[in-house]
């Protein structure tokens, strides 16, 4: 069990009650939303914020929409996942849904959010370069100041941003694609999913004349380019060679070509253990050339899955709260209570608020379905649902769980005996040791409240975040379609 340098847990009603209390900490306050980052921070002790300020239930900020002022904004708490199943981002900010597409795992993408990617301010993160190409803007505001920063402003240095004591970020902010321009992000990790970036590149063109949906763009001209480089220097970079070597060109092979040897030659990466330098500048010369051959193609828009594996079954990602009723919170750790619902049931947890969500449900209501392999969001051994979402419950403080609903592989059968999926694996043999099972059952239950009859692939995606290490994956792919057939049947 894992004790977190939590002293003090608030889950304000609204903004003004949020910003009232990070005037009253100063700098001892941290604004959490999934935390999916700010956990493994505490865990590494990286960051010991102290006080944290849970801003996950405020209505309204969850929200992607289009303003009357020609900007797409997004709110502090939008999700992976919900930029990932936006119809409006897939339309007009392609870079960003496949850049959240690559982040994490359904369980991470259903608390991680892009401002706190943005926060982080890692090289590495996903979102920042796609948002940077499209112009980006961030709004923080304190309670008598709101400020607007462009992105080279926002990011001040290596995992540093510019957000002072007392504020916190309201709003990003950009321009929809328009029907002249194209976008397309690129990112190579060491395997599809739960891998950190050893690169990443984002483009974004504008060309001279309109083109149509699905269109080469031939030789229309490109009027301006953005193209940034992730994981390559301490923040993301803009490549100016690369944008010169395509400004007033069309889109050939030859053009392609010279950007992206100028792309690797504006790249500054080091060695780590993840890849050597020489490597990560030649890959981003192969994901320069890749992601300007999708674009002349006009191919671009088919590089996403028509339907995405969310793991928030039929909620779709909302708060199951109507407006101005999510309950708030105030934990003081050493005199705090949780009050939830565990599998149905009223729970009062006591002295918690310094725990995971997992080290609560198992050391408090010894509930020991849910499994600690990795306790850093690597393994999914610990997938449980949260309001209705499937999560990675060792990245979740005890303390969210406050007014929430958990269900467990304890609450699974529901009354009936096991559900199909437990008795697919039995018989399927899709279970050896069964220390990743409860997690595994956990995501594709979720994956089949959600889509009923999945394909392969989108059993794998499900399973993205789920790590077995004895039975290999075949015979619990072939158990989750034994099951779907038996349940359809
Ligand atoms: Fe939570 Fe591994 S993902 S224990
Ligand atoms: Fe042993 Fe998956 S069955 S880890």
């Amino acid at each position: 069990m894992e004790i977190l340098p939590i002293e003090r847990y608030d889950t304000p009603r609204d903004v003004a009650s949020a910003m009232a209390l990070l005037a009253q900490a100063g700098t001892a306050a941290r604004i959490v939303a999934g935390g999916t980052d700010l956990l493994l921070e505490m865990k590494r002790g990286v960051r010991r914020p102290g006080w944290l300020i849970d801003i996950s239930r405020i209505p309204g900020l969850d929200q992607i929409t289009h303003g009357a002022d020609g900007y797409i904004h997004l709110g502090p708490t939008v999700t992976h996942n919900k930029v990932a199943q936006s119809a409006l981002l897939r339309r007009h900010a392609l870079p960003l849904v496949q850049a959240s597409l690559e982040v994490g795992a359904p369980q991470i993408r259903n608390r991680g959010t892009v401002a706190g990617n943005l926060i982080t301010a890692s090289p590495a993160n996903d979102t920042i370069a796609p948002l940077w190409a499209l112009g980006a803007e961030i709004i923080v505001a304190g309670r008598n100041s709101r400020r607007v920063l462009t992105f080279p402003q926002f990011f001040t240095g290596f995992r540093k941003v510019d957000i002072r004591p007392g504020e916190m970020l309201l709003d990003i902010r950009f321009r929809p694609l328009s029907d002249r321009q194209r976008g397309f992000f690129l990112k190579l990790g060491l395997r599809r999913a739960q891998a950190i970036s050893l690169v990443n590149v984002a483009v974004v063109l504008t060309f001279a004349e309109p083109l149509q949906p699905g269109q080469s763009v031939g030789g229309n001209r490109i009027a301006d380019a953005r193209i940034t480089l992730g994981a390559v220097a301490p923040t993301i970079i803009r490549s100016p060679g690369a944008e010169a070597a395509l400004r007033g060109e069309t889109l050939s092979e030859a053009a392609i070509d010279r950007a992206a040897r100028a792309a690797a030659a504006d790249s500054r990466p080091i060695d780590d253990l993840r890849a050597t330098a020489v490597y990560r500048r030649d890959q981003i010369r192969v994901l320069t050339k890749r992601a300007l051959q999708a674009i002349a193609s006009g191919e671009a828009e088919k590089s996403l899955p028509e339907r995405i594996v969310s793991l928030w079954g039929k909620n779709g990602g909302r708060l199951p709260f109507a407006a101005g009723t999510a309950p708030t919170g105030h934990h003081i750790a050493g005199h705090d209570r949780i009050e939830t619902t565990v599998n149905g049931r009223k729970v009062c947890w006591e002295n918690a608020s310094r725990l995971t969500l997992l080290d609560a449900l198992r050391e408090h209501d010894h509930l020991h379905g849910p499994k600690e392999g990795c306790g850093e969001g690597e393994c999914g051994a610990c997938t449980v649902w949260l309001d209705g979402a499937a999560v990675m419950s060792c990245l979740v403080p005890a303390a969210r769980a406050h007014g929430a609903e958990i269900v467990t592989i304890e609450g699974l059968s529901n009354g009936r005996k096991t559900h199909p999926l437990q008795d697919a694996f039995v018989r399927q043999a899709g279970v050896q040791c069964g220390f990743c099972t409860p997690g595994i059952i956990m995501s594709t239950a979720k994956l089949l409240e959600e889509l009923p009859n999945p394909n392969r692939e989108e059993i794998k995606d499900a399973l993205a975040g789920n790590l077995c290490r004895c039975t290999g994956y075949a015979k619990i792919l072939d158990a989750v379609e034994f099951a779907v057939r038996e349940m359809t049947e």
